[in-house]
Parts: structure tokens; C-alpha cells; sequence
């Protein structure tokens, strides 16, 4: 499916998220601009693009438009839209570290809040009206029943991650009523995890990973000598905590589907969507599924819960199969064969 009437932009595409998405972009023939201003990426020696975008590159045999942008400077922003013309933004760029929003609050609302306002400031400027905005499962605070569904409550986020998160989907919706040419896709994400099959891209925490996956990951690789399982006393089957963990290229998938189908229904307002499989899984049982792929023993404590974190979440994937013709095709089994490969090939991530 090739673009028509202009390039796709694509906010933090240097990211874990982002690279795997502009690969499955340029796969499906769109045109593609990146920004980033790579406080979250990797750049190595390489003075003009990070390094998962060269990989891209290499994986796909196209070249990538990259710029290196701030979305807190609404100059640079305006430059670029400048120089390309766009029909639709894929707005990844953020802070996303629940933990350090909590110590750098307004570092947070700054990137995820204003930024995003700088750029709709921009995208209204230019007459783009198209955005895809990466959500999240937090916008639903601690869920009242499950599975989760697009339509219930939102917002009594805990920490300012989460606050940031539901702010912009409110703007988003207050925009959308106030001019009817606008269509906002906000894909809630359930946990993303998992790299792509040849092992060449994958996600890259900075420091002490704050999620299961790649921590496991690291423990499998003896960069960690242990695994912490928060809590084993929770209302769940084995009593650890419960996710929708979803394969990055199903989730990147999503993203193909979620712009073909707003170029269909155009314009559709704002529209909230989850990506998840519908499917919760354990802390233990992703421990044992992880043990399977990499052949080693994952060594784990139990220790205390953490102060915010709930039981279980996952999603009524529904809409978007309905809606986007998207549904999550790989398992529990195939994004710890996918994140060992990955882990295996780059023990340090992008800098091995
Ligand atoms: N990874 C998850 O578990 C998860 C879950 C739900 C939602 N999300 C959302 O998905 C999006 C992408 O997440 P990710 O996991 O790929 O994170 P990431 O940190 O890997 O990617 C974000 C990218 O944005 C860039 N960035 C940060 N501040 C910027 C700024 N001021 N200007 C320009 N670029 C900037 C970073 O350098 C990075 O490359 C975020 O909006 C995040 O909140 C992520």
C-alpha cells in the first residue's frame, strides 16, 4: 500500500516501538520521515542516524529519512514541516519510565504533554490532520473488571507516566470536537515485548530495565544475577501479577492497520483502540516460557509487591479485529524465542 499524498512522519521512530514500526512501513510501501532527538536511542559513532534505524535499513534495503528533532522545540518541529509534506503522524516520542516520572515529573509533562502540543500546534499549522498517538493500558488506572475495553472509565492514572498518557487523549478528544476534519487513532498498547525474528533490532533499555522481559532477558545472558518477582500474594492463579504481553511486530503490525483504515474512513474523530492479544499471562508462567526458548534456568526471588503496581490487566482485543482487521498472531512462546535471539546476538543491546 504506497503513500499517496505525502509522507508518513514518524515521531520517535528511534525507539523500541518506533523502529520496528517504520520497518513494517517501509515493508508495506508507505514513505517515511523520522524525528527523534535521540535521548532514547542509540547513536554510536554514527553522527547522522541511530543505530536500529542503519539496521532497518539494511533489513529492508531502503534508505530512512531521519532528522534529529525535538518535539519540545516547536521550531524544529515547524522546520520540518518545512520540508516535507505529510498526511499523517505517528506520534511515538515520549518519556515512558513510570517509575522516574514519579522523581521527574515535570520533565514528563514537558516531553509527553507539551510536546505533543507543540506538535498539533504544527499539524494544525500545516493542515495534517491525521495522527495516530501511541497509548496506553494505564490510561484505565486500576481496572474495575476485566478484560479491559475501550469504552470504560478512564483516567485515575497513579503516577505521572500514566497522568500524561490519559491528559493527551483528553486534548485529543477535545480536539476532535472542535474541528471535524481531525481523525486520532489512540492505540492503547498493552505490554509490548519481543524483537524481530532475525534478532537485529529489539529493545534497548537504558540502565536497569523496568520491565519483566528484558529483565529476564538479562538475567538469561548473566548481565543479572536475579530476577525480582514483585508480589506472589495477588488474586491471580499463581499470585503474581498478570499482563497482556504482545509480540512488537504484531504490535507494529497494528500500526500499518490502524492508518489504512484511517485513510478509509476518512476522517473518523477520535477514536481509542487497544492492542493486546486478550490474553493474560504470569509472571512465573513467562519465567517458564522464556526457560523453554533459551534452554537456561532463570533464577528469581520473591520479594515484596511495588507500591502502584495492580493484579492483572489485559485487553477485549475485539475492536481493533473488527475495526482495523488486526488481531495478534504470535504467542507467548514465540516473543521469548524472538527476545532470546535478540538478547543472544546484542548482550548489550546496540552497543555489542
Ligand atoms: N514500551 C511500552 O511498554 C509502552 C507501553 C505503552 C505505551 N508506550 C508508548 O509508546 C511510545 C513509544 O514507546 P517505546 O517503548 O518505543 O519508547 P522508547 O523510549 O524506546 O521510544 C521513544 C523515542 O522517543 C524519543 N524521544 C523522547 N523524547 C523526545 C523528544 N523530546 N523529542 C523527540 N524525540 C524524543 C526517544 O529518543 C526514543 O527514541 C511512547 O509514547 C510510550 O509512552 C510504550
Amino acid at each position: 500500500m504506497a503513500s499517496e499524498s505525502g509522507d508518513v512522519l514518524v515521531t520517535g521512530g528511534a525507539g523500541y516501538i518506533g523502529s520496528h514500526t517504520v520497518l513494517e512501513l517501509i515493508q508495506a510501501d508507505f514513505r517515511v520521515v523520522v524525528i527523534d532527538n535521540c535521548s532514547n536511542a542509540y547513536k554510536g559513532n554514527n553522527d547522522t542516524k541511530p543505530e536500529c534505524l542503519l539496521r532497518v535499513e539494511k533489513l529492508t534495503n531502503k534508505k530512512i529519512t531521519f532528522i534529529g528533532c525535538d518535539i519540545t522545540n516547536v521550531n524544529e518541529l515547524r522546520d520540518v514541516f518545512k520540508k516535507y509534506t505529510f498526511y499523517c503522524v505517528i506520534h511515538f516520542a515520549a518519556l515512558k519510565a513510570v517509575g522516574e516520572s514519579c522523581a521527574k515529573p515535570l520533565e514528563y509533562y514537558k516531553t509527553n504533554v507539551t510536546g505533543t502540543l507543540n506538535l498539533l500546534e504544527v499539524m494544525t499549522e500545516y493542515n495534517v490532520k491525521h495522527l495516530i498517538y501511541s497509548s496506553s493500558a494505564t490510561v484505565y488506572g486500576t481496572p474495575e473488571k476485566l478484560p479491559l475495553v475501550e469504552d470504560m472509565i478512564t483516567g485515575n492514572c497513579t503516577n505521572p507516566y500514566g497522568k500524561t498518557k490519559y491528559m493527551v487523549e483528553e486534548i485529543l478528544k477535545d480536539l476532535c470536537s472542535s474541528d471535524k476534519a481531525w481523525s486520532v487513532i489512540s492505540l492503547r498498547y498493552f505490554n509490548p515485548v519481543g524483537a524481530h525474528p532475525s534478532g537485529q533490532i529489539g529493545e534497548n533499555p537504558n540502565g536497569i530495565p523496568n520491565n519483566l522481559m528484558p529483565y529476564i532477558a538479562q538475567v538469561s545472558v548473566g548481565k543479572r544475577e536475579m530476577l525480582y518477582v514483585y508480589g506472589n500474594d495477588y488474586d491471580t492463579p499463581d499470585g503474581t501479577g498478570v499482563r497482556d504481553y504482545i509480540h512488537i511486530m504484531d504490535l507494529a503490525l497494528g500500526h500499518v492497520k490502524a492508518m489504512i483504515y484511517q485513510k478509509s474512513r476518512n476522517p473518523t474523530g477520535f477514536k481509542a483502540i487497544n492492542l493486546g492479544t486478550g490474553k493474560g499471562y504470569s509472571v512465573l508462567e513467562v519465567i517458564r516460557a522464556f526457560e523453554k526458548a533459551s534452554g537456561r534456568k532463570i533464577p528469581y526471588k520473591i520479594v515484596e509487591r511495588r507500591p502502584g503496581d495492580i493484579s492483572a490487566s489485559y485487553a477485549d482485543a475485539s475492536i481493533a479485529k473488527k475495526e482495523l482487521n488486526w488481531q495478534a498472531s504470535r504467542n507467548i512462546d514465540d516473543m521469548c524465542i524472538d527476545t532470546w535471539k535478540w538478547q543472544q546476538s546484542n548482550p548489550n543491546g546496540y552497543e555489542s
